[in-house]
């Protein structure tokens, strides 16, 4: 009889869909670590509501993560560099997302709003806060959740200050890269 003390993830019964986050190449810097972008699967499976959008797909690591939660994804980036790559890994996997190459600045004046909101692009500083915040007020659904990568790298209490957040939690990769995660109000007081 086979011992239920083991690590191995296929005898513990692994999610298949956490399987196929933790097998992708993780080797851009760019790029979400594993444990992020399986806590980022795994946030969105419980996270009520359909839509989702990301802000600076890249690989599209992070949109297949929220595909496979079953979320339907928008992700945008200004590069197409790496459009056809993010478009057949989707496929790959027999997910969609709507992959649109589009600056943040632009999207923000398109019409529609979303349930959870990740923020990825290489803007930092204070012209970050303030894009969050027109993305908080603008875009994101009230009870939305709004998902900051690198929130290591600006000032926080002013994030937190300026959003209002119902609540906001902080985790940390290997890298001490953070993820911020913050719970807009369902009632809409900003
Ligand atoms: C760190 S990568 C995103 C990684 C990705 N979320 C993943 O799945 O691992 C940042 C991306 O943001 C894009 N980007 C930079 N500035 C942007 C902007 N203003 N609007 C939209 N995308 C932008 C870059 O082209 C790049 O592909």
């Amino acid at each position: 009889m086979s011992s239920r003390h083991e690590s191995d993830n296929e005898e513990i019964g692994e999610d298949p869909r956490v399987s196929i986050l933790r097998g992708l190449d993780y080797g851009h810097s760019w790029t979400f670590a594993m444990e992020h972008v399986v806590e980022l699967f795994q946030v969105c499976l419980i996270h009520p509501g359909d839509t989702a959008l990301e802000i600076g797909s890249f690989r599209g690591h992070c949109a297949l993560a929220m595909a496979l939660a079953d979320k339907r994804v928008t992700s945008i980036d200004v590069s197409d560099k790496h459009l056809a790559g993010r478009r057949a890994l989707l496929e790959q996997h027999g997910r969609q997302a709507e992959f649109l190459i589009e600056s943040s600045d632009a999207f923000l004046d398109r019409p529609g709003q979303f349930d959870i909101i990740l923020h990825d692009n290489s803007r930092r500083g204070s012209a970050l806060v303030a894009e969050l915040h027109a993305y908080w007020s603008r875009k994101l659904n009230p009870g939305g959740l709004l998902i900051v990568h690198n929130v290591e790298q600006i000032d926080l209490p002013k994030l937190v200050r300026r959003l209002g957040p119902e609540s906001h939690i902080v985790t940390s990769d290997k890298r001490r890269r953070q993820l911020g995660y913050f719970a807009k109000p369902t009632s809409d007081a900003n």
